[in-house]
């Protein structure tokens, strides 16, 4: 349907998803999936990585191995619930950099209000993961990419786990040189602009505030 977008379905991330979802998941489970989630995510995700040739010496021999090009990854989650899928991606590319943006949904209007941006200084030369497990109407996750776009990373791809239609539709019109990511595609958005069925509020439930 849409070319520059993904729907992870390998089973394990659609069974864990499966739990994430259930509303009597607890709060250390909740976050414990969503760093698992997170991490079998990355491992797809990271495929299209462009690798070049380098040399090397094993105790045998020199020989080419292949490694990734240049300076590799920056993860940015955009606060906060974000956060929660940071470790789970950091456990497979341990050596990336973390940037933060801070953005929150005025509960009233929808829109994001920025609050915090703190990026690694030379994004300029990395591939930069931003990673939220939500896109509902998908402002959050644009404003984000416009942001870390000022600052001219290698490449850009956005990474949650469930999205909404109405997200996908107006992330993609802003930002169809990104590829998004995600676990799911659901059905739609309610009156409150959350995600059907999805999994409630994510920051809440990764931080247990509610
Ligand atoms: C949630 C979620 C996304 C945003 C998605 O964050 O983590 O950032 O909503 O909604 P959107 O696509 O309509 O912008 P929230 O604003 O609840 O902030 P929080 O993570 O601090 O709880
Ligand atoms: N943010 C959330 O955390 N959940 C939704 O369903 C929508 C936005």
């Amino acid at each position: 349907m849409y070319n520059n977008v993904t729907v992870f379905d390998h089973p394990l991330i659609q069974h864990k998803l499966s739990i994430l979802r259930n509303k009597e998941t607890s709060s250390k489970d909740f976050r414990a999936l969503v760093s698992e989630i997170a991490t079998l995510m990355c491992y797809e995700a990271t495929r299209e990585l462009p690798l070049e040739a380098v040399e090397v010496e094993t105790p045998i021999c020199k020989t080419t191995v292949k490694h990734i090009c240049g300076k590799k990854l920056a993860v940015v989650p955009i606060l906060r619930a974000g956060l929660g899928m940071v470790d789970g991606i950091t456990s497979l590319v341990p050596s990336c950099r973390i940037g933060h943006i801070g953005l929150y949904r005025d509960e009233e209007t929808l829109k994001p209000v920025e609050y915090y941006c703190k990026l690694p200084k030379d994004i300029g030369e990395r591939d930069v993961f931003v990673v939220d497990p939500m896109l509902a109407t998908g402002g959050s996750g644009i404003d984000a990419v416009s942001q870390i776009k000022l600052r001219k990373p290698r490449s850009i791809r956005f990474m949650c786990i469930i999205a909404a239609p109405e997200g996908i539709e107006a992330f993609t019109k802003a930002h169809p040189d990104v590829h998004v990511y995600c676990a799911a595609l659901d059905e739609k958005l309610n009156e409150n602009g959350y995600i059907v069925p999805g999994l409630g509020d994510a920051g809440d439930r990764i931080f247990g505030t509610k």
